[in-house]
């Protein structure tokens, strides 16, 4: 059994045999209906929980349909409806839980409570974004660069705005994947050190850039995110919009990067606030490639951790 919390957690040729398999379901289900299920059905007779104590598009549809296409069952639950946030604690819901479930996965707020969760169930347990990373978006991003571009080992990624759970997670795969990072974003919302420092270890080159034109220059891939996250208190909203916008993603910025570079966002986005909409919508794009992803991704990921 194996959890699946971080990138920086995961072994290299793990995540390389995740994404590998990942490629592979997919290809294998070219010309089917969402609801039509995989020739293997590795999940068959499992159950897997969905937590979520945000909100959530993308997390909840993909790993619902995905556990299904495997022939799994989920049920998705909201942390408020249950006893959890109501001073149930986390040692006792994962107990219980892995009574009932195959798998848990669970988007919460402090990372506190994935990593209790996953010490205490005797299940595997993957994280579905905390306040500090969001590991199995940037297993789709990987999926998405290495299918329009090959490789991502060596090339330059810059992530331009707030240095956030998304651009946290980027940086673990930065040092697990062999590609450089680039961050581009005022120094009061620079990312952890300590994940700039665990690239760094790994031999990745990391810049911190403060001009998003010297940033950009060279970049192999441009990517971004919301400059308020579900975390953040929606008092900061004014003066991370006012010190963020310098940082916005724009036909001019990209016009610095490689000619062939991809734009990524994990949305949801905030159309011409972090980008604009002729940058999402335009030829070097592929956000709906990194959407689509999430799903043949964790597929990936929830088969490492069944061990199936
Ligand atoms: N990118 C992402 O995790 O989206 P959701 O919040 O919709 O799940
Ligand atoms: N940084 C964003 C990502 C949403 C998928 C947030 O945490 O709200």
């Amino acid at each position: 059994m194996n959890h699946f919390l971080d990138i920086h957690l995961t072994a290299p040729q793990d995540l390389r045999q995740i994404i590998d398999s990942a490629a592979t379901m997919k290809e294998a289900r070219k010309g089917r209906t969402r609801g039509a299920p995989d020739d293997d059905l590795p999940l068959e007779g499992r159950m897997v929980a969905l937590i979520f104590e945000k909100p959530s598009t993308r997390t909840r549809v993909s790993f619902d349909v995905g556990v299904r296409q495997m022939g799994g069952e989920t049920m998705v639950l909201s942390g408020q409806d249950m006893q959890l946030g109501h001073g149930e604690t986390i040692a006792d819901t994962a107990r219980v839980m892995s009574r009932y479930v195959d798998l848990i996965m669970i988007r919460t707020f402090d990372e506190a409570v994935l990593t209790e969760m996953a010490e205490f169930a005797t299940v595997p347990v993957i994280n579905g974004l905390t306040d500090r990373t969001h590991p199995c978006q940037i297993m789709a991003d990987v999926l998405t660069y290495e299918e329009h571009r090959g490789p991502i080992k060596g090339k330059k990624v810059v992530w331009s705005g707030d240095g956030n759970n998304v651009c946290a997670s980027f940086l673990h795969a930065a040092g697990q994947f062999g590609f450089d990072l680039t961050f581009a974003g005022p120094a009061t919302l620079d990312p952890e050190k300590e994940w700039v420092e665990f690239a760094r270890g790994k031999g990745s080159t990391i810049e911190i850039e403060r001009d998003p034109q010297k940033a950009v220059a060279g970049a192999d891939l441009v990517v971004t995110d919301t400059w308020v996250s579900m975390h953040d208190a929606q008092s900061a909203r004014e003066r991370r919009h006012n010190q963020l916008r310098p940082y916005r993603v724009d036909a001019e910025l990209m016009s610095h990067a490689k000619p062939d570079a991809l734009f990524m966002h994990c949305l949801p986005a905030h159309r011409d606030d972090e980008v604009t909409s002729e940058v999402m919508d335009g030829p070097n794009s592929v956000i709906f490639d990194e959407a689509e992803n999430r799903l043949h991704a964790q597929k990936a990921i929830m088969r490492y951790c069944l061990g199936v």
